[in-house]
Parts: structure tokens; sequence; C-alpha cells
């Protein structure tokens, strides 16, 4: 029997996660209190060229919520709604930065409730300084040397640092 049958609100929070920042944690965070499990997913895609293996990124995301009991890390390939299944979870949380986000959230969430009627996505509005964060100008800004303490936990940091220092 699922999980859920004991009415366990079990949340999958989908993502890159190239890395994680900030804004991501601020929306696990404040979803964790919501939910009773929340599934942390990096997606395992390897026609998106990311700077982070999912190792490295499901170890990073490890570190910056082990003091979050309810909060799990895994990672999955291809459709989400079948890695949903798989989790017995029907509910997904995405954070909304901004209006610019909308529309392609919209038709992720249309396709996915298009694909099984059974899930609900739910939005979190981003805490407000960090609405223009986002993984690719934290690496733009990592890749020549800025500083990003105020970006990301500090162990995303130093995994910047060794990155771009190689290359
Ligand atoms: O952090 P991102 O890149 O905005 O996350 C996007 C993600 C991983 C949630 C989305 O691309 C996804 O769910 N991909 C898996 C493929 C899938 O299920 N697509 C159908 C929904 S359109």
């Amino acid at each position: 029997m699922s999980q859920e049958h004991f009415g366990m609100k079990i949340a999958v929070y989908p993502g890159s996660f190239d890395p994680v920042t900030n804004g991501h944690l601020d929306i696990i965070r404040r979803s964790a209190k919501v939910f009773d499990k929340l599934i942390v997913a990096v997606l395992n895609n390897t026609s998106k060229n990311p700077l982070f293996t999912v190792e490295e990124r499901t170890e990073l995301l490890q570190k910056v919520t082990s003091d979050l009991p309810n909060v799990e890390i895994d990672s999955f390939r291809d459709l989400l709604i079948n890695y949903m299944k798989d989790k017995n979870a029907h509910l997904i949380v995405r954070g909304l930065r901004a209006v610019s986000d909308f529309e392609y959230e919209l038709q992720m969430a249309s396709t996915n409730q298009k694909l099984d009627e059974n899930i609900e996505t739910f939005f979190m509005t981003s805490t407000p300084m960090y609405s223009y964060l986002s993984s690719s100008i934290v690496k733009e800004v990592a890749r020549f040397h800025g500083p990003v303490g105020d970006l990301v936990p500090v162990e995303v940091e130093k995994a910047l640092h060794r990155k771009y220092a190689r290359t």
C-alpha cells in the first residue's frame, strides 16, 4: 500500500539543480514545512550538457539539506510522471520567480496533468530577494571568478571554485 493511503503527503521537487542555489534552498525549506515528505529529484538528462554531474548535484543537495529530516534527494531519467508513479507521489512543487517563469511552468504543469490526471503541481513564489537568481546566472558569475557567496550555499561556492579553477 502506498504511503499516501496512510495520509502522507509526498511531494516531488524536480529540477536540474546545476547547481542548487539559495533560491532552490528557500523553496526546499519552505515546502518541506508544507508536505510530510519532500523528494528533491535531479533530472539525469544527458542532452543538457550540465556543469556538474548528477552525482555531484545530488551530493551538493544532500549536504545543504542534511538538517531537514523529511527531505530526500534522488535523481530521475526520462518522464517525471513515470518517476512519480514509482514513488507513489502525486504532488509536484515548482518555484515561481517572475512572470517570465509562468509560461513554461504552465506548459509543464498542464502537460504533466494531461499525461496523468492525478498529478497536481503546486507553485511556491520565491522569496523576493531570490527572484532574480538562477543556476545559469550563478555559473556565469562564477565562471569569471565573481563573488557568488550570497547566491549559493558555501559548499556550492567551493564546488564552483573547484570547477572553474581547472578550466
Ligand atoms: O530546473 P529545470 O531545468 O527548470 O527543471 C525542469 C524539469 C527537470 C522539471 C523538467 O524539464 C522535467 O520534468 N523534465 C523531465 C521530462 C518530462 O517529464 N517532461 C514532461 C513535462 S513537460
